[in-house]
């Protein structure tokens, strides 16, 4: 490609239950600095409890809400992180960093990453103000009490967890 972006493949990973506008402004903001992105929703998330959504889900919703972007693909996974991305022939793993608070996890994902291959890069983008609050915890949680998500989520999303939820 000869638009300035990088050449290869950035892996986007995360559990995306359900993906926020910040997931997707992060996304956005990686498609425009890599050739191809491939957006990596793990299938089982151990350090979560159980998803709301499923992954084919989670991979709809994220598929429908970047169908803009040319150079983005949505898949799951279920095997490490670093298999995943090597498997893509990945040259970065891209994460979004909000706050302090998400500092200590996401450095010790970075250090477990790189043990199991120093080759692999992960790179830390930094959350646009308007999303640096923004959570899938968060909206999940406002959702449960009938609180206003439509500007933090897709239009999709919303209404699917509305369903969801409703049904507790
Ligand atoms: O921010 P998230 O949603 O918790 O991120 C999920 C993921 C897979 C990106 C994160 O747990 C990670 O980097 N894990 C590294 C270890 C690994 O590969 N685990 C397998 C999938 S749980």
């Amino acid at each position: 490609m000869s638009d300035g972006r990088q050449n290869g493949t950035a892996v986007c990973p995360g559990s995306y239950d359900p993906v926020t506008n910040g997931h997707l402004d992060i996304i956005t903001r990686t498609s425009a600095v890599f050739e191809r992105v491939v957006v990596g929703v793990v299938n089982n998330p151990i350090r979560k409890q159980k998803t709301l959504f499923t992954a084919e889900e989670r991979r709809a919703f994220i598929e429908e809400a970047t169908t803009s972007l040319d150079n983005v693909e949505v898949q799951t996974f279920s095997n490490l992180l670093v298999e995943f991305a090597r498997e893509l022939d990945a040259v970065a793993i891209v994460k979004g960093l909000r706050a302090i608070s998400d500092f200590e996890y996401e450095f010790e994902m970075a250090q477990l990453n790189r043990k199991l291959d120093p080759d692999m890069e992960s790179i830390y983008m930094i959350a646009s103000p308007q999303y640096s609050f923004l959570s899938s915890t968060g909206v999940k949680e406002m959702a449960t009490f009938k609180g206003d998500v439509s500007d933090l989520v897709p239009d999709a999303v919303a209404a699917a967890m509305a369903d969801r939820l409703g049904e507790r």
